[in-house]
């Protein structure tokens, strides 16, 4: 599967598709954390401390806490 950049909000992510299903079923991300179309998702600075998106599995407190460069290393 091909890698999605999230960038509705004009800073942009990498989302490697192929990577995260190597351990997750669709089921996991599809559709109650993520629409399958590609630009739908709302993500704002408030919802990256949240459980929702992407941060109901990276983010403080979190299996796998990330920092800024690690998403946004830029296109
Ligand atoms: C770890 C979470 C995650 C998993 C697991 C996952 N996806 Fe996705 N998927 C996403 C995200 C994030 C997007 C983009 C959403 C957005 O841009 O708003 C997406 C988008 C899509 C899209 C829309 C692509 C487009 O160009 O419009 C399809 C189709 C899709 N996924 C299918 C699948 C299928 C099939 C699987 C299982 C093999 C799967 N996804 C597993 C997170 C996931
Ligand atoms: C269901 C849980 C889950 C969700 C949802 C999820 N991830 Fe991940 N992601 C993981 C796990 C687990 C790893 C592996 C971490 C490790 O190896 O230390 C990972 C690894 C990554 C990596 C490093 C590997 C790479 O692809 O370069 C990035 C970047 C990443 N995720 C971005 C995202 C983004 C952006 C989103 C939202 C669009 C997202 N993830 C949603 C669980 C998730």
């Amino acid at each position: 599967m091909s890698d999605l950049w999230l960038s509705k909000r004009g800073n942009p992510a990498k989302f490697s598709h192929t990577f995260h299903v190597q351990m997750f079923d669709c089921n996991i991300c599809h559709p109650s954390l993520f629409k399958m179309k590609a630009g739908t998702s709302e993500i704002t600075m408030d919802t990256h401390l949240t459980d929702h998106y992407c941060f109901s599995c990276h983010g403080e407190n979190k299996s796998t806490n990330f920092n800024y460069e690690i998403c946004h290393k830029g296109r």
